[in-house]
């Protein structure tokens, strides 16, 4: 049965949820599901603007024809040929055959390359700032290259003044019945899976956000529609607040946030010990992570958040803890920025994980690390426990300066 919703009287979603996924691209976890937005305009001549995963392809398929209500489809207009988006585009153009598809040229190029498509009678190939009327709605196109592939474009139409954002403006989450922003609590329930999402997925094109950002800001848009979780028709500058600052590498907020990994504890006790020196010097919302057992995009979600990190970890294998180097692996390929890092090394005979981290971490743009390093050996105690309050204190006085 189909379950769509309206945007406005002629433009509705016909998108749907997947609850049963593990990982989304197969790497991350989506506890709370993820959904896959897609919309119908209905004029004088009918679009829809991108399909949606294979996984929903029944609902997905339901609901365009109801809301098609027996009419043919004239237009695809496909901002994004990610497969979670254009899994749909052959079981479209099979029921309506007079159905043209539009997008950019690269588009195509992705397309031929997925699928074995007779698009040559179908293709209407668009650039940066071309139309398409559907009647009384025009559609304009503009490209947003990397945003998340190369391919990407966005279509605003100017009548109702509506931006079909692809991913940007996206998060994991289910849409469960509450379509618009303003029917949930986004801060509360949702900008976490945002944050997540932004910081996994596109938080590696910053530069090319923010190029997207200065191009929409000349549109006047009442409506974001992107490809996932909900669609915004109010509060859009808390939205665009959110993608500015995480797309210059900027904290969203001054907070700590400790990622320790420790083979037997002694580690983790550090980390206890300094967590507990901050929040007496008045940090408050410290937050703790073990490296070992929390999903790397948690962490890198956490990096996008936080102003002062704390990274503490052994030597293992005279290099870093494997789960620590992953995390700073993660960070370097997603080009993060512009963090203050205190840092705790361990190793029994020979410490060398501090040295080795502050090295990944001068790499990357605008991390300052702090001293001194503690660096235990074994255990906290006498010389250690001394570096571990001096670290502290730095960081307190990072904070407050
Ligand atoms: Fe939701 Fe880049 O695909």
């Amino acid at each position: 049965m189909y379950c769509t919703r309206k945007l406005t009287e002629q433009v509705t979603w016909v998108g749907g949820s997947d609850r049963r996924l593990a990982l989304f691209e197969n790497l991350f976890p989506v506890p709370h599901g993820v959904s896959y937005n897609s919309y119908v305009i209905m004029d004088e001549k009918t679009a829809v603007l991108d399909t949606a995963d294979a996984a929903i392809s029944r609902q997905f398929l339901e609901n365009v024809l109801h809301t098609l209500g027996g009419r043919p489809l004239d237009y695809l207009v496909v901002n994004h040929m990610e497969p979670d988006h254009c899994a749909n585009i052959e079981a479209l153009a099979l029921r309506f055959p007079g159905m043209k598809i539009v997008g950019n040229a690269k588009t195509f190029t992705f397309m031929k390359q997925f699928y074995d498509l007779p698009l040559e009678e179908r293709m209407i190939i668009v650039k940066e700032g071309d139309t398409l009327s559907l009647g009384s709605h025009t559609l304009h196109f503009y490209m947003a290259p990397m945003v998340h592939w190369p391919e990407v474009m966005v279509t605003y139409e100017s009548s109702e003044k509506l931006l079909f954002s692809a991913d940007a403006f996206g998060t994991f989450g289910a849409v469960n019945g509450s379509l618009f922003s303003d029917e949930v609590n986004f801060d509360r329930d949702w900008l976490d899976d945002a944050r997540r999402y932004y910081g996994n997925i596109v938080g590696k094109y910053g530069l090319q956000v923010q190029a997207a950002l200065k191009k929409l800001s000349a549109l006047d848009i009442a409506m974001i529609c992107p490809l996932h979780g909900p669609v915004w028709r109010e509060n859009l500058d808390y939205l665009l607040g959110k993608y500015d600052k995480w797309s210059r590498y900027e904290p969203e907020e001054k907070a700590v946030a400790i990622f320790y990994a420790s083979m037997y504890g002694d580690t983790e006790n550090a980390a206890d010990i300094l967590a507990a020196g901050l929040a007496e010097g008045g940090v408050r919302n410290i937050a703790m992570y073990d490296v070992s057992s929390t999903h790397i995009s948690y962490l890198i979600s956490e990096v996008f958040r936080c102003s002062h990190l704390v990274l503490a970890a052994p030597t293992y294998n005279n290099g870093i803890y494997p789960a620590m180097a992953n995390l700073l692996h993660d960070m370097k390929a997603l080009m993060l920025q512009n963090r203050t890092v205190g840092l705790v090394e361990n190793g029994s005979w020979a410490p060398v994980s501090g040295k080795l981290i502050r090295a990944e971490l001068e790499s990357l743009k605008g991390f300052q690390v702090l001293e001194p390093v503690a660096s235990l050996k074994s255990a906290l105690k006498g010389d250690s426990l001394e570096q571990l309050g001096q670290l502290k204190d730095s960081i307190l006085a990072s904070l407050n300066g």
